[in-house]
């Protein structure tokens, strides 16, 4: 399809990312896989990614990787990009890689990586919220999202914003990866403020500084500097809010 990509779209599939993990052998560098249907969506943490067929699925393939970190970071900024292009709508970050409009979530990202001897794959896998109606977040209890369509009012055309999401992304893989997280730190909504770190259990306040070299969130307390990555802490604001 699109660019020479090797595009693969299903009508149905129970993960776009299980899909690029269990063939990752048979499939060629920048395979892109999309759905009409997930069914069995995973979302960072172990959680269910929750969808019906107005949620959009995209999912590449980037063979021989060595820094997952980085893509999770172009990646998210590829989705701002994208949504900014063709909603015509601000998009924000919050750390490590929820996209934000209008203060709700409207798509998740899960990069995973595929370690075969010294050769890293990653896949990059993008769940946007496009055209869901209210009433499915709120049978899901998921307050903080929302879709594209509740904050425009218009239904999105999923297959466009997909190619934009990939465009977008394949644009940022040759940029310089200092302006890439410039761009970053720009566009997240979880730095420059007071916010509490949930790690593995336990609170800890600090102030959101940086965005790290390595994707990581550096922070202070009153015993300094320090940093924390993505995987093992939760943020939330002071009082719990989503930020
Ligand atoms: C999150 O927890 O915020 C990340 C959600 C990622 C969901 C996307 S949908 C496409 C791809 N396939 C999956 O099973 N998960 C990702």
């Amino acid at each position: 399809m699109e660019n020479n990509l090797n595009w693969l779209h299903f009508t149905e599939i129970n993960s776009t990312n299980t899909y690029l993990k269990e063939n990752v052998r048979d499939l060629p560098d920048k395979t892109v896989v999309t759905a009409d249907l997930q069914t069995a969506g995973r979302g960072r943490l172990g959680n269910i990614w929750e969808a019906d067929n107005n949620m959009l699925p995209v999912s590449i393939l980037l063979k021989s990787r060595n820094n997952a970190v980085s893509l999770t970071i172009m990646t998210a900024i590829s989705v701002c990009r994208a949504i900014e292009k063709v909603c015509d709508i601000p998009a924000q970050i919050k750390w490590t890689n929820d996209i934000i409009c209008e203060n709700h979530k409207v798509c998740g990202i899960l990069c995973e990586s595929i370690i075969k001897g010294a050769q890293i794959d990653v896949v990059c896998g993008i769940g946007v919220n496009v055209n869901q109606p209210t009433d499915f977040f709120e049978r899901n209890s998921l307050p903080n999202a929302a879709s594209l369509f509740e904050i425009t009012g218009s239904r999105l055309d999923k297959k466009q914003l997909a190619q934009e999401i990939i465009n977008q992304l394949l644009s940022l893989l040759d940029d310089d990866f200092e302006n890439v997280r410039c761009e970053y730190e720009k566009r997240c909504i979880t730095l420059n403020k007071q916010v509490k770190l949930i790690i593995n259990g336990e609170e800890k306040i600090a102030y959101a500084k940086a965005i790290g070299k390595n994707g990581s969130l550096v922070c202070i307390d009153d015993n300094g500097e320090f940093e924390v990555v993505a995987g093992e802490v939760k943020v939330r604001g002071l009082n719990n809010e989503y930020l």
